[in-house]
């Protein structure tokens, strides 16, 4: 377990602008969570990474950005309608309801402290779903009005007095309210993977890719998870980043170690401790419906060692069943004009969130500097949500401010992602950037105005406070060289 509280990260992310709650100012929505300006970026730079290392910079690989509300066919064809479950149990004193799997004593209540008030876990649906165009005709108030007058005279007179058309209709009615809530059933998405499968053919069909080959995407996955916890951990909205790579039957097993070991290298790229991401081969009994080999990635979060991300061989479970519900082909026909095949497929699945998280819980550090505790985020300098910032030693002296804002917009164009800070001092100054993470600030002094100095900045570094003096025009190469920019 990390030596870290989870209690630090969280309030530090509020603090600082990284996560808030969801609906915070209306008391809040459980399992959601919104990003600040600094956690948006810190988030965007992590699914940059992911996207160039394993689809620019790698062979054979190609994105997808599928829609979100997907056919309910798709979800019926991949298990998830009738299979992805969570156990649930209620308890009878206080009613709060649990995840049955994740008790820390399956005996007693975590809400109420009492116990024996559970009974057997009940399987609960992890589906979110809604529906698309307008769901009945008879809109579900005139549904229910209509039901409690009918209940009404059938308690009043029996069911003799409602004559039978009236009765038929009702029954008509109701069928095809039914019906109707049936067929415009749609489910937001659960994992990004299936609208990779339900794109398998198009992939084909407009590359024809050589075989092994990947296909990307990244986005929103929804769950409506039993008890979402541990800050942005679980939750009922978050953002997967995920591979199906598509093999020869007889080659997964080797594609499946070479993905172990690209899955260490983005955990590497993270800045991750190799001592803290571990592998867990998942037993049988708790891979999921579609697995034949399971290895979940697991680190150490300040909750606990826990899932960062996992690696499943799913055959050619998908495929076949988009076969079997629609109808068309799924083969791959070999250039060497070999037989037709199914394509297995080996899952790397990232958690986004799972992984901001790791990331900061690495990159968390307190230290002491001249007698005080310091906080800072050693985050890697490709993924600092700010790159670096510019600061005026004071606010008052026009041309210091004016060289100031010179160097600002020369690094704004040269960086991108640079903050102005001239609230405060520049001690304070210094540790709210380190808070950050921002790994250099640039200082504009009365030297960088004249004499021997002239157009020389203080460049101080996160990590160590260390400061040096050079020239303006070298800061945008320092930083090119340490691979911030
Ligand atoms: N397509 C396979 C799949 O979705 P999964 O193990 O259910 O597999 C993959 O999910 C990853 O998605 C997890 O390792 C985790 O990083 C992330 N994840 C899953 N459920 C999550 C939740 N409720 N909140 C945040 N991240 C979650």
């Amino acid at each position: 377990m990390s030596e870290i509280k989870l209690e630090d990260i969280v309030s530090l992310c509020k603090r600082r602008g990284f996560i808030y709650p969801g609906s915070d100012v209306y008391g809040g929505l459980s399992g959601t969570w919104d990003y600040g300006p600094l956690g948006v970026a810190l988030k965007k730079n992590i699914m940059n990474l992911w996207w160039k290392m394993f689809v620019d910079d790698a062979e054979n690989m190609y994105g997808v950005d599928a829609a979100i509300l997907m056919n309910q066919k798709v979800w019926q064809a991949s298990g998830h309608v009738d299979t992805f479950t969570d156990p649930l149990v209620e308890c009878s004193n206080c009613h709060a309801r649990h995840r049955a799997d994740k008790l820390d004593d399956p005996n007693k209540c975590p809400t109420c402290g009492k116990e024996g008030t559970f009974g057997e876990p009940r399987q609960f649906n992890m589906m979110f779903e809604t529906h698309a165009g307008p769901a009945v005709e008879m809109g579900f108030q005139d549904l229910v009005d209509y039901i409690e007058t009918a209940q009404q005279k059938f308690d009043k007179q029996g069911l003799e007095s409602l004559n039978p058309e009236e009765y038929l209709s009702f029954l008509k009615s109701a069928i095809g309210y039914f019906e109707n809530l049936q067929e415009t059933k749609v489910y937001l998405r659960p994992e990004t993977a299936q609208g990779i499968f339900t794109n398998f053919k198009n992939v084909v069909d407009s590359f024809y890719p050589d075989m092994p080959f990947g296909i990307a995407q990244t986005g929103k996955a929804f769950r409506n998870e039993i008890s979402p916890r541990d800050f942005i951990f679980r939750s009922r909205e978050f953002e997967q980043m995920e591979i199906e790579y598509f093999v020869h039957p007889d080659q997964w097993e080797k594609a499946f170690e070479a993905w172990v070991k690209r899955v260490h290298k983005w955990c590497d790229a993270l800045g991750l401790p190799a001592e803290s991401v571990h592998e867990l081969e998942v037993p049988e009994s708790d891979r999921a419906h579609y697995s034949k080999r399971t290895i979940d990635f697991e680190f150490d979060f300040p909750i606990g060692r826990e899932e960062l991300l996992g690696l499943a061989y799913r055959t050619d479970f998908d495929l076949k069943n988009i076969e079997r519900v629609s109808g068309k082909k799924m083969e791959y026909r070999p250039k060497d004009g070999g037989e037709p095949f199914v394509p297995h497929v080996i899952e790397p699945s990232f958690g986004v969130e799972r992984a901001l998280m790791a990331v900061l819980t690495a990159a968390y550090k307190e230290d002491e500097q001249n007698g005080e505790k310091r906080i800072y985020l050693k985050l890697p300098a490709d993924l600092a949500p700010v790159k670096v910032a510019v600061l005026p030693l004071v606010k008052n002296k026009p041309e210091l401010v004016a060289k100031a804002r010179e160097v600002y917009a020369m690094l704004k164009k040269e960086i991108g992602n640079v903050m102005w800070v001239d609230t405060g001092n520049i001690g304070k100054n210094y540790r709210k950037m380190d808070e950050i993470g921002v790994p250099y600030c640039v200082t504009i002094d009365f030297d960088t105005l004249e004499g021997d100095t002239k157009d020389t900045v203080t460049v101080r570094h996160r990590d160590t406070t260390a400061q040096q003096r050079i020239l303006i025009s070298e800061v945008g190469e320092m930083m090119k060289k340490d691979g911030s920019i």
